[in-house]
């Protein structure tokens, strides 16, 4: 049994497909007290709309209780460093504030994004560290550098579509966004879906956006173990030729992390990367997929999000029963 749910990378593929049989038995069966007297704070350094509203509904719908805090607005701020003179905007420290949660709730579930000014600094994803550290009750994840929860809720709307899913090919698309956005849901997409053995091809502008290392050898390590081929490719065509699933997604260029006006003289060159119907007519009659929000006619045209094959909203309702089944789990509960 596993304390936290902080990444997928310590977790089976048969851990994670048990999660996933459990998220379909919740779908059909979504009530329960299984999590009664079960408290849980969920903390969002940054905005969210599904991973607010989906954590709180399925904590109630298995007799649990939620609070939200939103440290900075109507939490006092935390202070992430030590040995420091806290003479900033923070009013107190990681060590107090996971201890004092931990006196209070069952497990704490944290959001927080990168800053954005050093990937180095940011890749040691420190803030979901320093609560593994300073608390001792289970950390859930809900995005950092990572995505699990939504690698989750991918999955399970993966293979609904396609069945077996060894060796059907996954595209994981970069696509325009005027501003450079968190690497976490492309790791999380490669991440997932070699675990799960798919032919998973990285399609991105040119090199400078191919994802940091450690995610890159994770999936190649991945697709070896599982018999499968991970390729990286920066031609369109190439990439959409019988994909059996596109998943869009915007990143920042990771060597010009922290200089968006550089970035940004890369990144305008690459608009004909928005998801269209030609691309995926080029596809295995693929569907499509993204974690959203989305920006349409930016990342994706109308026509690719309202066609039969997006299913981007049953991919967000997918997060309301896969965190329910990881929670469970967390606690050794069964449905
Ligand atoms: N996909 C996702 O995490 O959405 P929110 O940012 O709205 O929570």
């Amino acid at each position: 049994m596993h304390k936290n749910f902080i990444n997928t990378e310590n977790w089976s593929k048969s851990e994670l497909e048990d999660l996933l049989t459990v998220a379909g038995e919740l779908k059909n069966n979504p009530f329960g007290q299984n999590l009664k007297n079960k408290s849980f704070a969920l903390l969002f350094l940054n905005p969210s709309m599904r991973t607010r509203t989906s954590f709180e509904i399925g904590i109630q719908q298995l007799g649990g209780i939620a609070v939200l805090l939103q440290p900075g607005k109507d939490a006092w701020g935390i202070e992430f460093n030590n040995n420091v003179v806290m003479d900033g905007d923070a009013e107190e420290h990681i060590k107090e504030v996971a201890a004092v949660l931990s006196t209070y709730v069952d497990a704490i579930a944290v959001r927080a994004f990168p800053k954005f000014i050093s990937w180095e600094d940011d890749k040691q994803d420190k803030v979901i560290q320093a609560f593994k550290k300073y608390a001792s009750v289970p950390i859930i994840n809900m995005e950092t550098i990572v995505h699990p929860c939504q690698e989750l809720a991918l999955m399970m709307t993966v293979k609904k579509h396609l069945g077996e899913v060894k060796n059907k090919k996954f595209l994981m698309t970069w696509t325009y966004q005027p501003k450079p956005l968190n690497t976490a849901v492309a790791n999380s997409g490669i991440s997932i879906s070699s675990k799960f053995g798919m032919d998973v091809t990285l399609l991105c502008p040119n090199k400078h956006y191919i994802l940091d290392e450690k995610y890159i050898e994770l999936a190649t390590k991945n697709c070896e173990t599982q018999g499968a081929t991970f390729t990286i490719t920066h031609d369109i065509e190439e990439a959409y030729k019988n994909a059996d699933f596109v998943y869009a997604k915007s990143w920042g260029a990771l060597p010009f992390y922290g200089n968006p006006e550089e970035e940004w003289k890369q990144r305008r060159k690459y608009q004909h990367f928005m998801v269209d119907e030609h691309k995926m007519g080029m596809t295995n009659n693929a569907k499509f997929s993204h974690c959203l929000p989305l920006r349409r006619n930016i990342k994706a045209t109308d026509a690719v999000m309202d066609a039969d094959y997006c299913v981007a909203i049953e991919e967000a309702e997918n997060r309301l029963h896969v965190q329910k089944a990881m929670m469970l789990s967390l606690f050794g509960e069964k449905i």
